[in-house]
C-alpha cells in the first residue's frame, strides 16, 4: 500500500492517503499533549506501542463481533485503516470514579460503580470538548437517534471484552475513550485504544500504568507504556 499525500495531522497521529479512496494510512507519533494541547511533550517509543496495542485489541474486538476500522498493520507506526467520516462524539466509558468523573461529582478516585457509566463529549477542541448526552447529541445533529444506540451497544461490549482482556494481564480498566466512524452504510470503530486513551491501574496495587502518568507528571511514562506491552506479551 502506497502512502500518498498528507490529509490530516493530529495531535498523536498524522493520516496520509493512499491510491484507494476508501483506505488511509495513519503514522503514529510519540508527541504526546493534555488539557486540550496545553501541556506538549514527548513518550518515546509510545508511536509504536499504541499502533501495535490498538491493533491488537481491534483484533479481538473484530473476533467479538465489533467491526473495526482495522485493515492492516504495515510498520511498526503505520496501519491502514478503513477512511470514515469521524462521529464528533468523544464516547467514555467508567467502570470506576477517576479523572474529570471525581472531580465533577466529589467521588474519590477508585470508587468502584455497581455497574459501567457512559458520557459522551463533544469533539471539538475550540469549546474544549465539552460533557453533553444523547439528547444534545440529536439537538446538534451529530448522530441519529440510531447511531446513538448502536454506539452505546458497541461501546458496553467493548468495555466487557476490554476488562476481561486486561485483566488477565493483572490491569484493571478504570475507563477509555472510544470514537466512532461512517463507513459506507455501517458505524465502525475508529480512532485508537492504547494506555493514551484508557486509564490502566495494577490490580493489587492500584499503580496507574497509563497516560494519566504523563499527564500528572507522575514519572516513569515510557516504562508505564512498556510495562502494559509487557504484560500483555506484546513487546
Ligand atoms: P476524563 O476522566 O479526563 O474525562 O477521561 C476519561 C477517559 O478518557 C480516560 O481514560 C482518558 C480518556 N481521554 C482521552 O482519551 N482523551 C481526552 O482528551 C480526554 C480528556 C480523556
Amino acid at each position: 500500500m502506497k502512502k500518498c499525500e498528507q490529509l490530516y495531522e493530529g495531535k498523536a497521529k498524522k493520516v496520509f492517503l493512499t491510491e484507494d479512496p476508501d483506505i488511509l494510512i495513519v503514522d503514529y507519533k510519540d508527541d504526546a499533549t493534555a488539557f486540550n494541547g496545553e501541556k506538549k511533550g514527548t513518550i518515546v517509543g509510545k508511536g509504536a506501542i499504541n499502533n501495535r496495542m490498538a491493533n491488537y485489541i481491534f483484533k479481538q474486538l473484530e473476533k467479538e463481533g465489533v467491526p473495526t476500522h482495522l485493515v492492516e498493520e504495515l510498520s511498526d507506526r503505520e496501519t491502514a485503516v478503513k477512511r470514515v467520516s469521524i462521529i464528533p462524539l468523544e464516547v467514555i466509558v467508567r467502570n470506576v470514579a477517576a479523572g474529570s468523573f471525581s472531580k465533577r461529582l466529589g467521588i474519590s478516585e477508585g470508587t468502584p460503580f455497581e455497574e459501567p457509566t457512559i458520557e459522551f463529549s463533544y469533539k471539538n477542541d475550540e469549546l474544549g470538548d465539552p460533557l453533553i448526552n444523547d439528547y444534545f447529541a440529536r439537538a446538534l445533529n451529530l448522530a441519529t437517534w440510531e447511531e446513538i444506540e448502536i454506539i452505546k451497544k458497541y461501546a458496553f461490549k467493548i468495555n466487557e471484552v476490554l476488562k476481561a482482556f486486561f485483566l488477565k494481564a493483572d490491569l484493571k480498566l478504570v475507563d477509555f475513550k472510544i470514537e466512532f466512524g461512517r463507513y459506507h452504510d455501517t458505524i465502525i470503530l475508529a480512532d485508537e485504544i492504547s494506555p493514551d486513551t484508557c486509564r490502566l491501574w495494577d490490580v493489587h496495587t492500584n499503580e496507574k500504568l497509563d497516560k494519566d502518568r504523563f499527564r500528572r507528571d507522575l514519572g516513569n511514562v515510557e516504562e508505564a507504556y512498556n510495562e502494559v506491552m509487557k504484560r500483555l506479551g506484546l513487546n
